[in-house]
């Protein structure tokens, strides 16, 4: 089938079977930043954003996917949205080095929380952190990391 996506900002246009998954496709582009891990939609290290929500990719065959499915990888978002250094001083002032596998799952994650919510309570964060685990980072610092996360943005929506 002739695959009509949107990727990374621009309109893409690919032959692939439909039952193909997405992550293989992206990764197949040289898109790297989504990994192959349990492969099940359980570790979230193949997440990306699909019309702005994180999905696993290896739980996505691509012939769902159509012209007004617009998927943004942790390549693209990094360079373009301002939640990336949000996120990251958030991340760095809790002490977190992420692995390398949990990145794209750890970010595009809280991203979405900052944008629905972006002064989480504990009880919210307990909730949010449960199914995104790694062993890179223990729950309570990754919690302490999305709490200055939250912190950074608060602080720059009120100097605009
Ligand atoms: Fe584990 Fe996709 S590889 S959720």
């Amino acid at each position: 089938m002739l695959l009509k996506i949107n990727i990374n900002g621009k309109n893409a246009e690919l032959e692939t079977d439909p039952n193909e998954k997405l992550l293989v496709v992206l990764r197949r582009m040289g898109l790297f930043s989504a990994k192959q891990g349990c492969g099940e939609g359980k570790c979230g290290f193949c997440t990306v954003l699909l019309n702005e929500k994180p999905v696993p990719s290896c739980k996505i065959p691509v012939g769902i996917l159509n012209e007004n499915s617009k998927i943004v990888t942790l390549e693209y978002f990094q360079k373009t949205d301002d939640d990336y250094e949000n996120i990251m001083n958030g991340f760095k002032k809790a002490g977190i080095k992420l692995c390398g596998f949990c990145n794209a799952s750890k970010i595009l994650s809280v991203h979405e929380l900052l944008e629905r919510n972006y002064r989480p309570t504990k009880n919210e964060l307990e909730e949010f952190t449960e199914n995104l685990s790694c062993t890179c980072t223990e729950r309570n610092v990754f919690m302490n990391g999305i709490g200055y996360a939250t912190a950074f943005k608060h602080d720059r929506i009120e100097r605009k």
